[in-house]
């Protein structure tokens, strides 16, 4: 889409524009590429907030791998965290002695992958690591262990775009970027 669609002009500001958000996901894919060679490692999409920047991250993988998907909702659909943690989707294959890879949009809070660790944890994979597209250290209430692949540090703005919402609004942008105080009134 381009910059005079609707969806555009809802944003005040472009954070992280698609040029930018392509060129750390291909390195973020080379660099997993190399330490996974040979493990054959499944990567999960955290639904739906993953999606976009799952399936640009597994094309920039230049190795085998597997996916598959969970679904998870920590927010009641604004802008702050509930704590509350729920699985919406369950994985559909075993991850016992497999290379876990979770790839998620932002890490904000915790809350949401600390849960997740656990749970994920106790099935007893190989290995599991974190791959986040955004960290927003600020708004950390629990610290998430084993990060092992971060794309950018954010300062705390609530962002939409390229996989993140507002009110189910937003995924399609190919940019993050920061909403305009008036859209919080129209949705
Ligand atoms: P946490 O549990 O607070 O770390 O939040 C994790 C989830 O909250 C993410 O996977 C997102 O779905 C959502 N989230 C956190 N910050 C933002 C934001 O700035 N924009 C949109 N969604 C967000």
């Amino acid at each position: 889409m381009n910059r005079d669609s609707e969806v555009f002009k809802d944003l005040e500001s472009i954070l992280i524009d698609e040029a930018t958000l392509q060129q750390r996901i291909q390195e973020l894919g080379q660099q997993i590429g190399q330490d996974y060679k040979g493990k054959l490692p499944v990567v999960i999409g955290i639904l739906k907030g993953s999606s976009i920047f799952l399936a640009d991250l597994v094309k920039a993988i230049p190795i085998h791998l597997t996916l598959d998907f969970m679904g998870i909702s920590s927010y009641g659909g604004g802008t702050h965290s509930t704590g509350v943690v729920k699985i919406t989707k369950d994985l559909e294959e075993t991850i016992e002695g497999r290379h876990v890879i979770i790839a998620e949009d932002i890490i904000d809070t915790g809350l949401t992958l600390n849960y997740l660790l656990k749970t994920l944890k106790q099935r007893n994979p190989a290995s599991l690591t974190i791959c986040t597209l955004l960290n927003k250290q600020a708004r950390r209430i629990l610290e998430v262990e084993d990060v092992g692949y971060k794309g950018f540090e954010i300062d705390d703005h609530f962002v939409v775009g390229y996989g993140l919402d507002y009110m189910q609004k937003f995924r399609n942008l190919p940019c993050i970027g920061v909403l305009k105080p008036s859209v919080y009134q129209k949705f």
